[in-house]
């Protein structure tokens, strides 16, 4: 009988005494004949299988699992499924005894306070509809600034705890993590030991659907390379929900609901700003200045975020000298620490095809910024009409491109000066 059948015979959850009932009858055999062939009492195993309250000593878990021909896969659900429940000879629960159920924590903190995009939680609040929204857009747009806000504002309805994996799509010096590599973690997290987590991918990523079966867990997945990093990282219980994010438009996937996510509306850049220099170093600012100083960062949040860390790392700055230093060379002047919006659009280039980088580079050097068609386009890159709108969607695809209109297209003034001086990379 499969894993999942067997743990859904048991009456509610995939409880430890579900799943022993569940192979003990595939193993035809009676309470009494597997407590003889375990070496347990049989009290024990009617414990077990009763209640399913108790967590079994991990010695009897292994003389169970031979006794019934557990194999791998099944033995390291058993085991997930009764770890952190009260110990074997504290009694069952509700006798009194404190049960500390050990459940993944894993969401980062929070940003202090959300600038604006209530929209954008509502609706990852609200479609409880969708188990999978991936919130998708170009470099620093607020992507897991907004997942890891929503996930913790819906942590208290997901009591199978919150999982979070960096899946370093676009990271400096790392390599996009392989999904087995993430399934090993994700297993450990939830419980699994180490040495029971299987080889294969494909059995790794069926044991993970079987722990969380009857779970009811939030899962984010952070910075996604592309679909086939996620797939098999998503489950599919119902009680579970999971947040991808991805600077690439996720749509090769049946049933994820795709979350575009743009630049901040000018208030919500202006309080984003205001929060991060100081209250204090804005007071006797006046709003069109902020306006402007907001607008000049492409109200992209890591821009708002860097210049206003400038300001507040320089005392003697005013907010009217931050505004000339973006008039020049603002990509040189967006960079604060580990904050940097060039290298951060730098991590989005390199990602993308000799063909793909050499049309962004050209688009770059299209006068006045403003929208072009694809006949504009195909001008600029010296192709047809039809090869300019495959390459314009392959940049649509990775948020490099935005289409203001149907088939009107445009680069953000960000990304137009990133691309006006990227440079080819080693071998293109
Ligand atoms: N709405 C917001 N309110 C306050 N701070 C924000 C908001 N959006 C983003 N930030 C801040 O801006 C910076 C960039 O945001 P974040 O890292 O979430 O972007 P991202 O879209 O995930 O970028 P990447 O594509 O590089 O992963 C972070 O410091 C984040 O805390
Ligand atoms: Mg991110």
């Amino acid at each position: 009988m499969p894993l999942l059948d067997i743990a859904r015979d048991a009456d509610a959850a995939p409880s430890s005494g579900g799943l022993l009932r569940g192979w003990r009858k595939r193993a035809l055999m009676t309470q009494e004949e597997l407590a003889e062939r375990a070496g347990l009492n049989v009290r024990t195993v009617r414990r077990l299988e009763n209640g399913g309250l108790w967590q079994p000593r991990t010695r009897s878990i292994v003389l169970l699992a031979q006794a019934l021909g557990l194999d791998g896969e099944e033995r390291a659900l058993l085991a997930a499924v009764t770890r952190g429940l009260p110990g074997e000879g504290e009694g069952p629960a509700g006798s009194g005894t404190a049960t500390t159920v050990i459940v993944p924590r894993q969401l980062p903190a929070d940003v202090a306070a959300l600038a604006g995009r209530e929209g954008e939680l509502a609706a990852l609040e609200g479609d409880r509809t969708a188990p999978v929204v991936s919130v998708e857009g170009m470099a620093g747009t607020g992507k897991t600034a907004l997942a890891v806000h929503a996930a913790h504002r819906l942590a208290p309805g997901f009591p199978g705890g919150q999982l979070f994996v960096n899946l370093h799509g676009h990271a400096r010096a790392t390599l996009p993590v392989e999904p087995g590599a993430a399934l090993a973690r994700l297993l450990r997290a939830l419980g699994v030991p180490g040495q029971d987590v299987p080889e294969h991918l494909d059995d790794r990523a069926a044991l993970y659907r079987s722990v969380l079966a009857e779970r009811e867990v939030l899962i984010v997945l952070d910075d996604a390379a592309d679909e086939h990093q996620i797939l098999p990282l998503l489950p599919a219980g119902p009680g579970c929900r999971v947040i991808v994010t991805s600077r690439r438009r996720l749509s090769g996937l049946a049933d994820v609901a795709n979350l575009p996510l743009d630049v901040l509306p000018a208030a919500a850049a202006i309080a984003l700003f205001t929060r991060v220099a100081g209250p204090e170093r804005v007071a006797d600012v006046p709003d069109e200045v902020l306006a402007e100083v907001v607008e000049r960062c492409g109200r992209l949040p890591l821009a708002v975020r860097v210049a206003a860390a400038r300001l507040r790392e320089h005392a003697t700055w005013s907010v009217h000298h931050l505004l000339d230093r973006l008039a020049g060379d603002r990509l040189a002047e967006l960079r604060a620490g580990r904050h940097d919006v060039a290298a951060a659009l730098d991590l989005s280039y390199d990602r993308l095809s000799p063909g793909l980088r050499r049309a962004y580079r050209l688009l770059g050097t299209h006068p006045g910024g403003g929208d072009l068609g694809a006949g504009a386009a195909a001008g600029l890159l010296g192709t047809s009409a039809r090869q300019a709108e495959r390459l314009l969607d392959e940049l649509l695809e990775v948020h490099l491109l935005r289409e203001t209109a149907p088939g009107r297209y445009r680069l953000h003034g960000l990304v137009r000066e990133h691309a006006s001086r990227a440079r080819p990379c080693p071998g293109d």
